[in-house]
């Protein structure tokens, strides 16, 4: 009930967004809500079917713009399925993070699942060809976010199909799901946040959802999890 009403809250919320900070890189003031990138997928076509509806990339456009309180507000982005979208986070990354991300959500579409999949891991595969991504790179990068502290059970208990028990897949497939997966954990592997722990990276997978209202719950229970995942960033003083 809390949750729900924390949704109808955010509807209601004048969105806080973009203009809130513009300067200055990773390192923000401790007042300015923290920056949580989101994105998701269009559609594409994959071993013979269409998928004309992502609602990975649905969610990430209902979730872009909007802040959970003070806290954090989410820049939404709806990625091409090819080579240069899988590479579009990264590249922010190795500009050195000019829009100040804390955390980084990506989300895909897994068509087979019943209920949201956290993704424990990325596996070094190229999904164009099954090559590596990174020549000698370390074959699986795990994820960056403690999954120990990870409780969603409270949000996804208003979730049709998914269970708390049956949350986590230490498999991320082999195609652009799993590649964009290692390309940021690989270059957040490589840059630390300014407190000394590395960025939180997370990819979920989301069942075929259709509907607004099956739509916003998603987003709500990722709204929940980009402050999850972002809570534990050293206290203002
Ligand atoms: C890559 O391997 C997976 C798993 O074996 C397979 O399903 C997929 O078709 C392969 N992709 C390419 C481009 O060969």
């Amino acid at each position: 009930m809390a949750l729900a009403c924390a949704w109808l809250l955010l509807a209601l919320l004048p969105i806080l967004g973009a203009s809130a900070e513009t300067a200055g890189g990773p390192s923000r003031s401790s007042a300015a809500p923290g920056r949580v990138l989101v994105t998701g997928f269009g559609p594409f076509h994959h071993h013979g079917h269409e998928y004309d509806h992502n609602p990975s990339g649905e969610v990430a456009e209902l979730l872009d713009g909007q802040c959970f309180q003070d806290t954090i507000c989410v820049e939404g982005m709806k990625l091409p399925v090819d080579d240069a979208g899988v590479q579009v986070a990264q590249n922010f990354l190795l500009q050195g993070n000019p829009k100040a991300w804390e955390a980084i959500i990506h989300l895909g579409l897994e068509s087979t699942t019943k209920g949201l999949k956290v993704e424990v891991a990325a596996l070094n595969n190229k999904a164009k060809d099954n090559s590596t991504i990174i020549d000698g790179g370390s074959t699986i990068l795990p994820t960056t976010v403690d999954l120990g502290a990870l409780d969603l059970a409270p949000a996804l208990s208003g979730v049709d199909g998914s269970s708390p028990e049956e949350m986590w897949s230490r498999d991320a497939g082999h195609f652009y799901c799993n590649e964009i997966f290692y390309r940021t954990l690989r270059v957040v592997r490589r840059m630390y946040m300014k407190d000394g722990r590395l960025m939180p990276v997370v990819f979920v997978h989301l069942p075929p959802t259709e509907g607004v209202n099956a739509l916003r719950d998603i987003a709500r229970v990722v709204l929940e999890l980009s402050v999850l995942i972002t809570k534990d960033s050293p206290p203002s003083s």
